[in-house]
């Protein structure tokens, strides 16, 4: 496995390497069985013969003023320990002035989707997202990338900037990877205390539910969002919920006649760790 940390580097890792398959999966380290579920797909996909590729790389573009840039937890020698036993080939670990000009003047702004649901109190928030993945893209070359379905704005927003930018890769969503008791796998857990990490699989169990009326014939988004709301209230008193939405998966505009597949999206504060969850309705 190559740990690489510059883009000279990683230019001729590409040189060395081109012609052959590459799977991308970008993240932020701080790594979980979520990351290992992304990496196993990119290495299935890949074959034996493709390269998995693996950034590491907390974004400082994508952190508001007061979010937790600088807390974010990094854990570098124990994701490159997930990454090798999961089948990377390639790390790309990068320092943030490798990728930042002091004086860079670009970034990318999303116009559709990006003030709804985290966006309305993450603001600049999926610019940073789309800038920094582009700007990966770019010094990777992949032919896939490979995102989860937990972040499932992002991978909405993802999927508009291949499509409107002509992004020359395939892209894979891969089923959010839970704790036993159904809640969602992420980097910020870590934050919650006992007493709230014991509600936080409330997020889940209310999505479940609200999936549940929806098979037996529910499928007014009112009344779904009331039933997910009602039930976190009630299992998670310490929760303070930010928003619950139902949602057309692709535009996430609210559902309409030409909806094809319907998402319920969460975000639920405890105390200053923000949870996120959501399902697809089919
Ligand atoms: P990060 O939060 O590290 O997530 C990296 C990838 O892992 C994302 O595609 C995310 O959706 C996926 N992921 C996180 N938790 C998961 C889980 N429980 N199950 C399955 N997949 C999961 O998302 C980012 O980093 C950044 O915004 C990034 C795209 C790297 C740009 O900086």
């Amino acid at each position: 496995m190559n740990v690489i940390n510059n883009i000279r580097q990683l230019r001729s890792w590409g040189t060395i390497n081109k012609g052959t398959r590459c799977i991308f999966v970008p993240t932020m380290g701080a790594m979980h069985e979520g990351h290992a579920a992304l990496i196993r797909a990119a290495r299935e996909i890949a074959g034996q013969n493709g390269n998995v590729a693996v950034s590491i790389f907390v974004n400082p573009l994508q952190f508001g003023p007061g979010e937790d840039f600088e807390k974010y937890p990094r854990t570098l020698i124990e994701d490159l320990g997930i990454c090798r036993d999961n089948g990377a080939d390639m790390i790309f670990a990068p320092k943030a002035d490798e990728i930042y000009p002091p004086d860079r003047s670009i970034v990318l702004h999303e116009t559709s989707l990006s003030h709804l649901l985290c966006g309305a109190s993450r603001p600049g928030h999926f610019d940073g997202v789309c800038t920094v993945v582009a700007k990966l893209f770019n010094l990777i070359q992949p032919d896939d990338v490979v995102f989860g379905k937990k972040d499932y704005q992002q991978l909405a927003i993802i999927r508009r900037l291949v499509r409107d930018l002509d992004f020359n890769v395939v892209l894979h969503a891969i089923d959010t990877m839970r704790e036993e008791d159904g809640l969602a796998m992420s980097s910020r857990n870590r934050y919650l205390s006992p007493d709230e990490r014991a509600q936080a699989p409330a997020l889940r169990a209310a999505l479940v539910a609200a999936r549940t009326a929806w098979k037996n014939g529910e499928r007014t988004p009112a009344a779904l969002q009331t039933l997910i709301t009602k039930h976190i209230q009630e299992h998670a008193p310490l929760g303070r919920i930010d928003y619950v939405s139902a949602v057309d998966a692709a535009t996430l505009q609210p559902v309409s006649a030409t909806t094809e597949l319907v998402v319920i999206a969460v975000a639920v504060c405890f105390g200053t760790t923000r949870l996120i969850d959501n399902v697809e309705l089919k």
